[in-house]
């Protein structure tokens, strides 16, 4: 199967490869999302494959968008965030293209994905000007962009706020590990996004991750000045984004 007006994205995280087919004109999947668990240990060899099983699952014929949680500049991953080390320099658009057997393969970075997702079809559909996504889970993922076109990769969970990187002091990750309460966590993003409006100035923060289903726990409590929203599309915008991608024919 391959339909107009439709693309196939898939996201791959640390637990889960998950993937759909999209309605572009809608945002929405076509099919029930499905859900392959990510191989351990997670090489590139054993998630094409996890991939190829996926998209035959579904039927899927036409062109593919993938996410890593990675660096991706010209189809190669560059860094590898709760996935195998051995991705790192890997051409996954080239691999995963030969698994599917040589069709039209887009890989991009998970939270880009996301952000593309949100931009155009969820919390900042309507927004103008610079919108930064931030995704908090094992890590930080981030997203920038401005009037609908992407900056790609730009990894601002890495940026040092406070003598720490981001994402080590407000991650999801870390709210869990340190047992933290939702205030003494939104203290830990507020610094983070007082630290990302000071030199980014965006019209709205766009905040994803499964934390952002409980949204009214914390975003309330942030004290940064820049209107913080939660993400819409919550555990689709990666497929979304993903999707879009390939049919863009956005290939950072
Ligand atoms: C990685 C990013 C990724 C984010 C969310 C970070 O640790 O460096 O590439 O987007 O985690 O998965």
């Amino acid at each position: 199967m391959s339909a107009r007006g439709q693309a196939f994205g898939i996201d791959i995280g640390g637990s889960g490869v998950k993937g759909a087919a999209v309605d572009l004109a809608t945002g929405e999947l076509v099919h029930e999302r499905i859900k392959i668990p990510t191989p351990h240990p997670s090489t590139p060899h054993a998630v094409a494959e996890a991939v190829a099983k996926l998209v035959a699952q579904a039927g899927w014929e036409g062109p593919v968008g993938v996410t890593l949680p990675s660096v991706v500049i010209d189809g190669v991953a560059r860094s590898a965030a709760n996935i195998d080390k051995s991705w790192i320099g890997t051409d996954a658009r080239a691999l995963f293209s030969v698994a599917l057997g040589g069709r039209k393969v887009t890989v991009l970075n998970d939270a880009d994905a996301a952000g593309l997702a949100e931009d155009h079809y969820g919390a900042a559909k309507d927004l103008t000007g610079q919108v930064i996504l931030l995704t908090f889970g094992t890590g930080i993922g981030s997203a920038v962009m401005y009037h609908g076109v992407l900056m790609p990769n730009t990894e601002l969970g890495h940026l040092e706020v406070d003598g720490c990187e981001a994402e080590h002091r407000a991650a999801a990750s870390i709210k869990d590990r340190d047992g933290l309460t939702y205030p003494e966590w939104a203290a830990e993003v507020s610094k983070v996004l007082i630290t990302l409006e000071n030199l980014f100035w965006p019209n709205v923060f766009v905040v994803g991750g499964g934390i952002s289903r409980d949204h009214e726990q914390w975003i309330p409590l942030l004290t940064n000045r820049t209107p913080v929203v939660a993400a819409h599309l919550k555990n689709t915008a990666g497929i979304v984004g993903a999707a879009m991608a390939v049919e863009a024919g956005i290939a950072p």
